[in-house]
Protein backbone atom coordinates (compact mmCIF):
# COMPACT_ATOMS: atom_id res chain seq x y z
CA UNK A 1 0.00 0.00 0.00
CA UNK A 2 3.04 2.46 -0.56
CA UNK A 3 3.12 2.48 -4.77
CA UNK A 4 3.82 6.13 -4.29
CA UNK A 5 7.15 5.59 -2.51
CA UNK A 6 8.02 3.26 -5.60
CA UNK A 7 6.96 0.06 -7.33
CA UNK A 8 8.31 -3.30 -7.72
CA UNK A 9 10.13 -3.94 -10.73
CA UNK A 10 7.92 -5.51 -13.62
CA UNK A 11 9.01 -9.32 -14.69
CA UNK A 12 9.17 -8.31 -18.26
CA UNK A 13 11.01 -4.85 -17.32
CA UNK A 14 13.91 -7.26 -15.68
CA UNK A 15 13.66 -9.32 -18.84
CA UNK A 16 14.54 -6.50 -21.05
CA UNK A 17 17.51 -5.42 -18.98
CA UNK A 18 18.93 -8.48 -18.08
CA UNK A 19 21.37 -8.91 -21.52
CA UNK A 20 23.02 -5.06 -20.99
CA UNK A 21 23.96 -6.17 -17.73
CA UNK A 22 25.86 -9.12 -19.14
CA UNK A 23 26.44 -9.37 -23.45
CA UNK A 24 25.56 -6.40 -24.64
CA UNK A 25 28.15 -4.04 -22.12
CA UNK A 26 28.82 -2.12 -25.14
CA UNK A 27 28.98 2.32 -24.20
CA UNK A 28 26.60 4.05 -26.33
CA UNK A 29 29.55 6.44 -27.49
CA UNK A 30 31.74 3.90 -29.14
CA UNK A 31 31.59 3.18 -32.93
CA UNK A 32 32.06 -0.36 -32.69
CA UNK A 33 29.11 -3.26 -32.74
CA UNK A 34 28.76 -3.18 -28.75
CA UNK A 35 28.35 0.76 -28.61
CA UNK A 36 25.98 0.53 -31.38
CA UNK A 37 24.41 -2.36 -30.20
CA UNK A 38 24.01 0.10 -27.00
CA UNK A 39 23.20 2.91 -28.50
CA UNK A 40 20.40 1.37 -30.69
CA UNK A 41 19.02 0.25 -27.11
CA UNK A 42 19.01 3.46 -25.30
CA UNK A 43 17.28 5.36 -29.04
CA UNK A 44 14.65 2.47 -28.68
CA UNK A 45 14.16 2.95 -24.97
CA UNK A 46 13.95 6.89 -25.85
CA UNK A 47 11.26 6.37 -28.18
CA UNK A 48 9.21 4.51 -25.43
CA UNK A 49 9.68 7.28 -23.13
CA UNK A 50 8.88 9.83 -25.56
CA UNK A 51 5.76 8.20 -26.88
CA UNK A 52 4.20 7.54 -23.49
CA UNK A 53 3.89 11.84 -23.16
CA UNK A 54 3.44 12.24 -26.74
CA UNK A 55 6.54 14.17 -27.31
CA UNK A 56 9.29 13.38 -29.54
CA UNK A 57 12.52 11.23 -28.94
CA UNK A 58 15.27 14.42 -29.17
CA UNK A 59 12.91 16.45 -26.26
CA UNK A 60 13.61 13.65 -24.01
CA UNK A 61 16.61 14.01 -21.73
CA UNK A 62 17.61 10.91 -19.89
CA UNK A 63 19.08 11.15 -16.47
CA UNK A 64 19.17 9.83 -12.96
CA UNK A 65 15.59 10.05 -12.07
CA UNK A 66 12.78 13.12 -10.52
CA UNK A 67 15.00 15.08 -8.65
CA UNK A 68 17.84 15.42 -11.10
CA UNK A 69 14.98 16.46 -13.61
CA UNK A 70 13.71 18.91 -11.02
CA UNK A 71 16.55 20.41 -10.90
CA UNK A 72 15.69 23.82 -13.40
CA UNK A 73 16.66 27.18 -12.36
CA UNK A 74 14.41 29.97 -13.84
CA UNK A 75 10.48 28.87 -14.58
CA UNK A 76 7.02 28.51 -13.01
CA UNK A 77 6.78 25.45 -11.95
CA UNK A 78 3.58 23.43 -10.76
CA UNK A 79 3.46 19.70 -9.89
CA UNK A 80 0.69 17.51 -12.29
CA UNK A 81 -0.03 15.58 -9.83
CA UNK A 82 0.48 15.92 -6.19
CA UNK A 83 2.43 12.84 -4.46
CA UNK A 84 0.81 12.95 -0.77
CA UNK A 85 -2.86 13.45 -1.69
CA UNK A 86 -3.10 13.09 -5.65
CA UNK A 87 -4.93 16.01 -6.55
CA UNK A 88 -4.31 16.71 -10.08
CA UNK A 89 -3.38 20.62 -10.82
CA UNK A 90 -4.14 22.45 -13.73
CA UNK A 91 -1.68 22.29 -15.80
CA UNK A 92 -3.37 22.79 -19.21
CA UNK A 93 -5.10 26.06 -17.76
CA UNK A 94 -1.47 27.63 -16.87
CA UNK A 95 -0.33 26.26 -19.88
CA UNK A 96 -2.55 28.48 -22.04
CA UNK A 97 -1.89 31.30 -19.39
CA UNK A 98 1.81 30.84 -20.03
CA UNK A 99 1.61 31.06 -23.83
CA UNK A 100 -0.95 34.13 -23.57
CA UNK A 101 2.05 35.67 -21.42
CA UNK A 102 4.98 34.81 -24.18
CA UNK A 103 2.69 35.87 -26.77
CA UNK A 104 2.60 39.45 -25.49
CA UNK A 105 6.49 39.77 -25.37
CA UNK A 106 7.22 37.99 -22.09
CA UNK A 107 9.92 35.39 -24.11
CA UNK A 108 11.80 33.61 -21.22
CA UNK A 109 8.95 32.15 -19.43
CA UNK A 110 8.82 28.30 -19.65
CA UNK A 111 6.43 26.27 -17.30
CA UNK A 112 7.65 22.90 -15.89
CA UNK A 113 5.71 20.66 -14.27
CA UNK A 114 7.34 17.32 -12.18
CA UNK A 115 4.63 14.48 -13.83
CA UNK A 116 6.72 11.46 -11.30
CA UNK A 117 3.59 10.63 -9.63
CA UNK A 118 1.27 11.18 -12.70
CA UNK A 119 2.98 9.12 -15.40
CA UNK A 120 1.25 5.83 -15.59
CA UNK A 121 -1.71 6.91 -13.10
CA UNK A 122 -3.46 8.75 -16.07
CA UNK A 123 -2.68 10.26 -19.59
CA UNK A 124 -0.17 12.50 -19.94
CA UNK A 125 0.26 14.28 -23.24
CA UNK A 126 3.21 17.21 -23.65
CA UNK A 127 0.76 18.94 -26.01
CA UNK A 128 -2.47 18.96 -24.53
CA UNK A 129 -0.32 20.22 -21.50
CA UNK A 130 1.43 23.00 -22.97
CA UNK A 131 4.39 22.52 -20.72
CA UNK A 132 7.95 23.20 -21.68
CA UNK A 133 9.28 21.10 -18.88
CA UNK A 134 8.06 17.62 -17.77
CA UNK A 135 9.95 15.64 -14.73
CA UNK A 136 9.56 11.76 -15.30
CA UNK A 137 11.28 8.54 -12.77
CA UNK A 138 10.75 4.85 -13.69
CA UNK A 139 10.94 3.89 -10.46
CA UNK A 140 7.04 4.73 -10.17
CA UNK A 141 6.79 3.03 -13.07
CA UNK A 142 8.22 -0.77 -12.30
CA UNK A 143 11.40 0.11 -13.51
CA UNK A 144 14.38 0.13 -10.83
CA UNK A 145 15.54 3.38 -8.95
CA UNK A 146 18.48 5.88 -10.39
CA UNK A 147 17.05 6.43 -14.06
CA UNK A 148 14.33 9.09 -15.24
CA UNK A 149 14.40 11.11 -17.75
CA UNK A 150 13.14 15.35 -18.56
CA UNK A 151 11.16 16.12 -21.57
CA UNK A 152 12.82 19.44 -23.03
CA UNK A 153 9.75 21.33 -25.55
CA UNK A 154 12.50 21.45 -28.58
CA UNK A 155 12.43 25.56 -28.42
CA UNK A 156 13.47 25.38 -24.81
CA UNK A 157 17.65 25.78 -24.45
CA UNK A 158 19.18 24.70 -21.08
CA UNK A 159 22.79 24.80 -19.83
CA UNK A 160 24.22 21.44 -19.66
CA UNK A 161 24.04 20.17 -15.85
CA UNK A 162 26.97 17.42 -16.29
CA UNK A 163 29.64 18.64 -18.43
CA UNK A 164 32.32 16.42 -19.61
CA UNK A 165 30.61 14.77 -22.59
CA UNK A 166 28.17 14.83 -25.64
CA UNK A 167 25.67 12.98 -24.39
CA UNK A 168 21.49 13.30 -24.11
CA UNK A 169 22.64 16.30 -27.45
CA UNK A 170 25.01 17.90 -24.65
CA UNK A 171 22.45 18.44 -22.23
CA UNK A 172 23.84 15.66 -20.11
CA UNK A 173 27.27 14.51 -19.91
CA UNK A 174 28.50 11.23 -18.84
CA UNK A 175 28.19 7.27 -19.92
CA UNK A 176 24.47 6.25 -20.57
CA UNK A 177 22.90 3.71 -17.99
CA UNK A 178 21.87 1.19 -20.84
CA UNK A 179 20.43 -1.35 -19.20
CA UNK A 180 18.92 1.12 -16.82
CA UNK A 181 17.11 2.97 -19.58
CA UNK A 182 16.16 -0.16 -21.25
CA UNK A 183 14.80 -0.90 -18.22
CA UNK A 184 12.87 2.45 -18.56
CA UNK A 185 11.89 2.33 -21.93
CA UNK A 186 10.73 -1.26 -21.48
CA UNK A 187 8.56 -0.16 -18.50
CA UNK A 188 7.04 3.05 -21.01
CA UNK A 189 5.84 0.89 -23.65
CA UNK A 190 3.78 -1.76 -20.86
CA UNK A 191 2.06 1.28 -19.29
CA UNK A 192 1.50 2.89 -22.52
CA UNK A 193 -0.52 -0.83 -23.36
CA UNK A 194 -1.54 -1.12 -20.20
CA UNK A 195 -2.78 2.62 -19.13
CA UNK A 196 -6.78 2.28 -19.39
CA UNK A 197 -6.43 -0.96 -18.02
CA UNK A 198 -4.54 -0.25 -14.60
CA UNK A 199 -6.33 2.81 -14.14
CA UNK A 200 -9.66 1.31 -14.00
CA UNK A 201 -7.89 -1.40 -11.41
CA UNK A 202 -6.11 1.16 -9.31
CA UNK A 203 -9.55 2.84 -9.33
CA UNK A 204 -11.82 0.20 -8.17
CA UNK A 205 -9.80 -1.29 -5.74
CA UNK A 206 -8.93 2.49 -4.05
CA UNK A 207 -12.83 2.67 -3.94
CA UNK A 208 -13.35 -0.36 -2.12
CA UNK A 209 -10.81 0.25 0.23
CA UNK A 210 -12.52 3.82 0.41
CA UNK A 211 -15.63 2.36 1.42
CA UNK A 212 -14.33 -0.32 3.59
CA UNK A 213 -12.53 2.70 6.00
CA UNK A 214 -15.63 4.53 5.98
CA UNK A 215 -17.87 1.85 7.10
CA UNK A 216 -15.66 0.64 9.50
CA UNK A 217 -14.14 3.42 10.63
CA UNK A 218 -15.39 6.40 12.11
CA UNK A 219 -13.92 9.84 12.38
CA UNK A 220 -12.18 9.72 9.49
CA UNK A 221 -11.13 12.11 6.49
CA UNK A 222 -9.94 11.73 3.23
CA UNK A 223 -7.82 14.39 2.10
CA UNK A 224 -7.67 15.83 -1.43
CA UNK A 225 -10.12 16.81 -4.62
CA UNK A 226 -11.98 13.64 -4.70
CA UNK A 227 -12.55 14.51 -8.63
CA UNK A 228 -9.41 15.65 -9.86
CA UNK A 229 -7.48 13.05 -8.28
CA UNK A 230 -4.56 10.22 -9.20
CA UNK A 231 -6.73 7.01 -9.60
CA UNK A 232 -4.20 5.18 -6.79
CA UNK A 233 -4.11 7.34 -4.12
CA UNK A 234 -6.08 7.50 -0.69
CA UNK A 235 -5.11 10.26 1.94
CA UNK A 236 -6.95 9.70 5.04
CA UNK A 237 -6.71 11.51 8.33
CA UNK A 238 -7.67 9.95 11.26
CA UNK A 239 -8.40 11.91 13.95
CA UNK A 240 -6.93 11.22 17.66
CA UNK A 241 -4.00 9.46 16.51
CA UNK A 242 -0.66 10.27 15.26
CA UNK A 243 0.43 8.90 11.62
CA UNK A 244 3.46 7.92 13.01
CA UNK A 245 1.80 5.54 15.35
CA UNK A 246 -0.19 4.27 13.01
CA UNK A 247 2.24 3.37 10.01
CA UNK A 248 4.56 1.68 12.53
CA UNK A 249 1.38 -0.64 14.19
CA UNK A 250 0.50 -1.30 10.12
CA UNK A 251 4.28 -2.39 9.47
CA UNK A 252 4.31 -4.99 11.97
CA UNK A 253 1.20 -6.86 10.59
CA UNK A 254 2.86 -6.33 6.74
CA UNK A 255 1.40 -3.50 5.90
CA UNK A 256 3.26 -0.75 4.33
CA UNK A 257 2.61 2.62 4.13
CA UNK A 258 3.64 6.34 4.29
CA UNK A 259 2.79 9.67 6.29
CA UNK A 260 3.78 12.14 3.42
CA UNK A 261 5.94 11.44 1.15
CA UNK A 262 9.02 8.79 1.44
CA UNK A 263 11.53 11.54 0.74
CA UNK A 264 10.17 13.66 3.82
CA UNK A 265 10.03 10.58 5.87
CA UNK A 266 12.06 11.08 9.31
CA UNK A 267 10.74 14.61 9.70
CA UNK A 268 8.48 15.34 12.55
CA UNK A 269 6.55 17.99 11.20
CA UNK A 270 3.15 17.57 10.46
CA UNK A 271 2.32 17.35 6.49
CA UNK A 272 2.52 20.56 4.62
CA UNK A 273 0.45 19.58 1.96
CA UNK A 274 -2.65 18.51 4.42
CA UNK A 275 -1.71 21.50 6.93
CA UNK A 276 -2.15 23.69 3.39
CA UNK A 277 -5.98 22.25 2.70
CA UNK A 278 -6.72 23.94 6.21
CA UNK A 279 -6.84 20.70 8.24
CA UNK A 280 -4.93 22.15 10.86
CA UNK A 281 -2.01 20.17 12.72
CA UNK A 282 -3.97 17.06 14.60
CA UNK A 283 -5.16 16.19 10.96
CA UNK A 284 -2.03 16.70 9.68
CA UNK A 285 -0.32 14.61 12.29
CA UNK A 286 -2.80 12.09 11.55
CA UNK A 287 -2.87 11.55 7.73
CA UNK A 288 -1.56 8.63 6.73
CA UNK A 289 -1.05 8.07 2.29
CA UNK A 290 -2.44 4.49 1.16
CA UNK A 291 -0.91 3.89 -2.61
CA UNK A 292 -2.15 1.18 -4.54
CA UNK A 293 -0.29 -0.27 -7.68
CA UNK A 294 -1.30 -2.05 -10.99
CA UNK A 295 -0.44 -5.24 -8.89
CA UNK A 296 -2.20 -5.02 -5.74
CA UNK A 297 -5.19 -7.24 -5.57
CA UNK A 298 -8.38 -7.40 -3.78
CA UNK A 299 -7.13 -10.06 -1.14
CA UNK A 300 -4.69 -7.29 -0.28
CA UNK A 301 -7.24 -4.40 -0.02
CA UNK A 302 -8.91 -7.16 2.28
CA UNK A 303 -6.61 -7.63 4.22
CA UNK A 304 -5.89 -3.61 5.15
CA UNK A 305 -9.08 -3.30 5.97
CA UNK A 306 -8.84 -6.28 8.45
CA UNK A 307 -6.24 -4.91 10.36
CA UNK A 308 -6.57 -1.27 9.57
CA UNK A 309 -9.80 -0.79 12.11
CA UNK A 310 -7.86 -2.77 14.37
CA UNK A 311 -4.60 -0.66 14.76
CA UNK A 312 -6.96 2.90 15.03
CA UNK A 313 -9.18 1.22 17.67
CA UNK A 314 -5.98 0.09 19.25
CA UNK A 315 -3.99 3.27 19.31
CA UNK A 316 -7.29 5.26 20.25
CA UNK A 317 -7.86 3.18 23.12
CA UNK A 318 -4.47 5.08 24.71
CA UNK A 319 -5.58 8.57 23.56
CA UNK A 320 -6.59 10.71 25.71
CA UNK A 321 -8.44 13.11 23.03
CA UNK A 322 -10.61 10.23 22.03
CA UNK A 323 -11.25 9.68 25.42
CA UNK A 324 -12.21 13.06 26.80
CA UNK A 325 -14.19 13.49 22.60
CA UNK A 326 -16.01 9.95 23.56
CA UNK A 327 -16.90 11.05 27.19
CA UNK A 328 -18.21 14.48 25.81
CA UNK A 329 -20.39 12.59 23.12
CA UNK A 330 -21.85 10.91 25.51
CA UNK A 331 -22.48 13.94 27.81
CA UNK A 332 -24.55 15.78 24.65
CA UNK A 333 -26.43 12.73 23.89
CA UNK A 334 -28.03 12.82 27.58
C1 LIG B 1 6.36 14.00 -7.22
C2 LIG B 1 7.75 13.46 -7.08
N1 LIG B 1 8.78 14.11 -7.66
C3 LIG B 1 10.04 13.65 -7.57
C4 LIG B 1 10.36 12.50 -6.89
C5 LIG B 1 11.78 12.06 -6.82
O1 LIG B 1 12.12 11.19 -7.87
P1 LIG B 1 13.46 10.29 -7.78
O2 LIG B 1 13.29 9.38 -6.60
O3 LIG B 1 13.53 9.53 -9.08
O4 LIG B 1 14.61 11.24 -7.62
C6 LIG B 1 9.31 11.79 -6.25
C7 LIG B 1 9.53 10.56 -5.46
O5 LIG B 1 10.51 10.00 -5.16
C8 LIG B 1 7.98 12.27 -6.36
O6 LIG B 1 6.95 11.62 -5.79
Amino acid sequence: MDNSATTPVDRRVVEAMMPYLTEKFGNPSSVHFYGQEARAAVDRARREVAALINARPNEIVLLSGGTEANNDTVLITVMLANNEIGTVQPIAEIGTLVRELRAGGRKYLWLHTDGVQALGRMPVNVETLGCDLLSMSAHKLHAPQGVGALYVRRSVRLAPQNIGGHQERERRGGTEAVSMIVAFGTAAALAREELDARIAHMRALRARFEAGVTERISDVIFNGDTERRLPHISNVSFRFIEGEGLLINLDMQGVAVSTGSACSSGSLEPSPVIRALGRGDELARGSIRFSIGKDTTDEDIDYVLEVLPRAVENLRRLSPLYQQAIAERACTAV
